[in-house]
């Protein structure tokens, strides 16, 4: 699975964004050990701070699909460099040990990186 076709997906998520307050749309897409990808994509609230964004929406949907062992995650937006994950997704990606994320932009900029350049010092299960 090349990256291209990650993020290819993650674009194409993107356009389902639910995004009436922000307009700001995200896509993203989880590629499992199973060879299975899960795409997500933002979703708002009116209460805002409910609101789930792409990258948690794609790893809780492979997750929720029996998924355990996470692979790669790209996430896209429309943003000036590649689009970088929350703190809270960065924790959630860090909970599953994702070790490739995978960040572009709709210019065609990427950028790559581990899961320790992403969130260094992650508070995690060796921590309870
Ligand atoms: N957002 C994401 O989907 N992923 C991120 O990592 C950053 C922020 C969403 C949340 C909200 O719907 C919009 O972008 C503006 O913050």
């Amino acid at each position: 699975m090349k990256d291209e076709e990650l993020i290819a997906t993650a674009k194409e998520y993107r356009e389902h964004a639910y995004v009436p307050y922000s307009n700001f749309k995200v896509g993203a897409a989880v590629l499992a050990k199973s060879g299975k990808i899960y795409g997500g994509c933002n979703i708002e609230n009116a209460s805002y701070p409910v609101t789930n964004c792409a990258e948690r929406t794609a790893i809780f949907k492979a997750v929720s699909e029996g998924e355990r062992e996470l692979e790669a995650i790209a996430v896209i937006a429309d943003t000036e460099e590649p689009c970088s994950p929350c703190g809270a997704c960065r924790q959630v990606m860090a909970e599953f040990c994702i070790p490739r994320i995978i960040m572009a932009n709709l210019k065609g900029d990427t950028k790559a990186v581990s899961m320790e350049e992403l969130l260094p010092y992650a508070f995690s299960d060796k921590d309870l």
